[in-house]
């Protein structure tokens, strides 16, 4: 009952900054380069998603009353596509972003799409701006779902009408060091999340409250950097954009989810990656000790891919990982891991969706 029919236009955006020609493949770096086609469906607060449809990217007109721009009634996720050298174009488990956006959108008191109608539209979404689809080995195009609250309101409630918009722009490395080790600090004043806040859930506001720490950070040299938890001050978290992995001889350990770590599509594929290529994973609390003593340390995330960590400074004291700081295991698994995303091995999981 998704009327997702494509609307079909002569001509590609007319307002988009960037023409596909100018594109330079080789660098693409996270920019916003956007594509041709947005895809929006509407619905009020006591409805179901019902139609969307595509139309040319662009700006969308929000009353200022607009739920989501006076209390943060958002959320959002992020997926690739990656062309193969057939052609053809491979989605990494849709279907996963589909269900976070529904656990999220549950915290957030708002209606959202199906898991059927989020893949479809994902699919009908990347196919109207195939041509934007990086070339094999040039990066990926990166979808950008958005749910939100806009309809007006004044008193503070759940907004009276909801958008579902997907955009996609072809991207490239997400940190400027590219593929080489990025270096964090351990955040010790601000946190990201505390227990029963909505660290756990995709929400915009999440994203916007670790900007300052981040920006800090970066005047400092730093590429970005890690939260602790908020309680014992000495259990990592996250970084501001991606999960945190330490590594110690076979034995890989990740902070478990409870509430104040985003449950990462790409942390999970990690897992199980390397839990059937013999490492014993483990998901549990880990020390800010046990970061500092760690063989190797990598995050992990759809924008950032699986990025080793070449350095973490912690009260001031800076603790490097390896000679080069390239650890084997995060080579090994990015390895793994992306071969599988762009169709150059078999896919036994059965994660991939043309
Ligand atoms: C992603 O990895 O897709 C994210 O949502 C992180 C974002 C800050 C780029």
């Amino acid at each position: 009952d998704c009327n997702l029919t494509p609307v079909r236009v002569a001509s590609p955006a007319s307002n988009a900054t960037v023409e596909l020609a100018d594109i330079d493949w080789d660098n693409l770096g996270f920019g916003l380069n956007p594509a041709d086609y947005m895809f929006i469906m509407k619905c009020s607060q006591d409805e179901n998603f019902s139609k969307g449809k595509l139309q040319r990217f662009g700006n969308i007109e929000l009353s200022p009353s607009a739920g989501v721009l006076n209390y943060g009634q958002g959320l959002f996720e992020g997926l690739k596509a990656y062309r193969k050298h057939d052609g053809k174009i491979l989605l990494f488990r849709p279907e996963e972003n589909a269900l976070r956006l529904r656990t999220g959108a549950e915290r957030m008191c708002m209606p959202s799409p199906t898991v059927e109608q989020f893949v479809e539209a994902v699919k009908v979404t990347v196919l109207a701006n195939r041509r934007w689809v990086p070339p094999p080995g040039k990066g990926s195009l990166y979808i950008r779902p958005l749910l939100m609250g806009s309809g007006a309101v004044l008193g503070l409630a759940p907004a009276p009408e909801y958008t579902f918009v997907i955009y996609v722009s072809p991207v490239g490395n997400y940190f400027k060091e590219g593929l080489a080790p990025i270096n964090l600090v351990v955040e010790t004043e601000t946190h990201r999340a505390t227990p029963g806040g909505t660290g756990g859930v995709k929400t915009i506001g999440n994203y916007a409250a670790v900007l300052k720490a981040q920006s800090i950070a970066k005047a400092k040299g730093y590429s970005d950097v890690l939260y602790l938890d908020s309680i014992h001050k000495r259990y990592l978290e996250e970084v501001s954009s991606c999960n945190v992995f330490v590594v110690k001889g076979n034995v890989i350990s990740t902070p478990a989810i409870k509430g104040t770590i985003l449950p990462g599509i790409t942390r999970k594929s990690i897992i199980d990656v390397a839990s059937s290529q013999g490492f014993q994973v483990e998901e549990r609390l880990v020390t800010v000790d046990e970061l500092l003593a760690a063989d190797e340390v990598f995050c992990t995330g759809t924008a950032v891919v699986v990025s080793p960590v070449g350095s973490i400074t912690y009260l001031g004291k800076r603790v490097s990982y390896g000679s080069d700081g390239v650890g084997h295991v995060s080579q090994q698994l990015y390895s793994a891991l992306t071969s599988l995303q762009m169709g150059l091995t078999e896919d036994k999981m059965g994660w991939t969706v043309e």
